[in-house]
């Protein structure tokens, strides 16, 4: 049975996974590397829980009861209590691979790994590893408060009794658990990265304006937002890694980053969390379309 859930990375994703965890009930773990990023991480849920307030999806009275079950490490040691491990870290196969080594040796055998990787190999991460049946991917969106899918990916290895227990997790945070084999990018990401990529392709040959393209899938397909802003709030650097790393798996040239986006990236642009991607996000609330010049 699952009471302590460790959270490994605590940004934007890891943040949502730990504050979704304590709003279930659940005691919670996070860690990071440095003292710093740690208050930014703590500080985040602290403030994610109060929104939750706000939006009158959590009890004003259970909010300060809902911190006080978390802790924050930068101590990988500290994981050795936990139950199940969900991994949020950089998305670098070596040092997810590193993390579950580690975890491997501190943690006792009945806890469960689960990593949030979007496109990354679940059955090299369990390969670094003794505990091959009980590794998972539980794959969360963004923004995890409000996104209400999770992907349950099981490798070869993965025991049935592994996946009953992520299905009843996801389901205790209120999430809807669909099951995926490890194949990259799973279900979401195989079908959205070729739409990205083509939403950036057709910018690149002036099909059509930033404002257009997003306009026109989100008033035409009923999104609820346009592939360009949604690219903007993910991140592209996390795009256009996630896309390379499906290239690299299927070598189908659907899933190849245009090179715009590579551009984009080299040049900074990496969308909402600096200030500018397709959009200016100077005012966050009125993101201006960017007039790039190519
Ligand atoms: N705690 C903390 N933050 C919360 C929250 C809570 N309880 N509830 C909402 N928020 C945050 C949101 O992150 C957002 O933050 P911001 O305004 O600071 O940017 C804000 O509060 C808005 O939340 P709302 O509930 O008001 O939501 P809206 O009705 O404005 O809709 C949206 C915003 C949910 C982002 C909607 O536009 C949407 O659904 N967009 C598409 C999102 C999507 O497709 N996500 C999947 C991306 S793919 C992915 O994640 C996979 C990965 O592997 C790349």
């Amino acid at each position: 049975m699952i009471k302590k859930v460790g959270v490994i990375g605590c940004g934007t994703m890891g943040a949502g996974i730990a504050q979704v965890v304590l709003e279930a009930g659940y005691v919670a773990l996070v860690r990071e590397i440095d003292s710093s990023l740690l208050d930014k991480g703590m500080t985040a849920i602290r403030k994610g829980l109060e929104r939750s307030v706000e939006k009158g999806t959590l009890a004003s009275s259970a909010k300060e009861e809902a911190f006080a079950r978390l802790s924050g490490t930068l101590v990988l040691e500290d994981f050795n209590g936990c139950d199940l491990i969900i991994e949020a870290v950089f998305e670098d196969i070596q040092i997810k691979m590193e993390l579950f080594k580690n975890l491997d040796r501190i943690c006792s055998r009945e806890t469960i790994f689960a990593s949030n990787t979007s496109t990354l190999s679940i059955t090299e991460m369990a390969s670094a590893t003794k505990r091959q049946e009980r590794i998972i991917g539980l794959h969360f969106f963004n923004p995890v408060q409000v996104m209400r899918l999770v992907e349950v990916i099981k490798t070869i290895t993965t025991h049935d009794e592994i996946l009953q227990i992520a299905f009843d997790f996801a389901k205790s945070l209120k999430k809807v658990p669909i099951l995926a084999k490890d194949n990259p990018g799973f279900i979401v990401n195989l079908l959205l990265t070729p739409y990205f990529m083509d939403a950036i392709r057709a910018v690149a040959n002036g099909v059509a304006s930033i404002q257009d393209i997003d306009t026109g899938m989100k008033l035409g397909c009923g999104y609820p937002m346009g592939p360009l802003m949604l690219a903007d709030l993910i991140g592209l650097d996390i795009l256009c890694k996630g896309a390379n790393s499906m290239f690299d798996e299927y070598r189908d040239r659907r899933y190849a980053p245009p090179p715009l986006l590579v551009q984009m990236v080299r040049m900074g642009y990496l969308g909402k969390k600096v200030g500018k991607g397709f959009y200016d996000w100077s005012d966050q609330k009125n993101p201006i379309p960017l007039a790039l010049n190519f």
